[in-house]
């Protein structure tokens, strides 16, 4: 691909902006030496005011999704993307995440700009289990883990039965639980379903991968080893 059109692509500007760029020699090879459209660098040589480019196309980033952010481009109120650099909106293929956790609902949220990636990890054949720290309104009563993972029960409006999940209680009115399947707001019509309201909803893992020390508002880009260990069937 064409130095302009590639670092287009990353959100550097629209083409004529990048052109400027060029000229201006912003971007450089790691030499310091001023770039064309028609020069041959390696992604990972180019340089953008000194500094390496963002990640070429194929990222997959983690972010701990504080609440009160949507995930969504242009719903109103705070979106999950202005946690991101500003840049990363203007990405072609465009980043998008993977799945959504509710704009109540804080933790693991993925994105990737890899729709073949995309495609393979939110698959019903890639069961990636996802972990959620709960925080109820009542005590737990002690019959919501034989329900939940009994593979019988029927969330309202639905006609097929949710797969079975784990449940384990962690204090009077707190519970983890491992889901292997993502269904409108899950968690919450679940302990509505036994009679329980769901208070605070975090996400703590999504397949073996966690927040580690990752702070709410603060992302990472995921190393390739990581990102392909999501995919559990390859
Ligand atoms: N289940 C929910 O109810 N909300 C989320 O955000 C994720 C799972």
């Amino acid at each position: 691909m064409k130095l302009i059109r590639h670092l287009a692509n990353l959100g550097y500007g629209s083409r004529k902006d990048v052109q400027k760029l060029l000229r201006m020699g912003v971007f450089t090879d790691a030499e310091g030496n001023r770039l064309t459209d028609n020069s041959d660098v390696a992604h990972e040589q180019l340089l953008y005011k000194g500094k390496p480019l963002d990640p070429a196309q194929g990222m997959v980033l983690m972010l701990h999704k504080p609440t009160g952010y949507v995930c969504s481009t242009k719903d109103r109120g705070q979106l999950v993307y202005e946690l991101l650099p500003p840049r990363f909106s203007e990405r072609k293929p465009a980043l998008s995440s993977v799945g959504r956790l509710d704009a109540d609902t804080s933790g693991l949220l993925l994105f990737t700009d890899d729709g073949q990636y995309l495609h393979k990890i939110i698959s019903p054949k890639n069961h990636v289990p996802k972990v959620y720290e709960v925080t109820l309104a009542r005590p737990i009563e002690g019959h919501e883990a034989t329900i939940f993972a009994s593979g019988a029960l029927l969330l309202e409006s639905e006609t097929t039965p949710l797969k079975p999940a784990e449940m384990t209680q962690t204090g009077e009115k707190t519970a983890r639980l491992t889901l292997h399947e993502g269904r409108y707001h899950q968690v919450r019509r679940m302990f509505a379903a036994v009679g329980n309201h769901v208070e605070a909803l975090h996400r703590s893992h999504v397949g073996h991968l966690g927040l580690g020390t990752l702070k709410a508002g603060q992302w990472r880009l995921l190393a390739a080893a990581e990102a392909e260990g999501l995919l559990v069937n390859g």
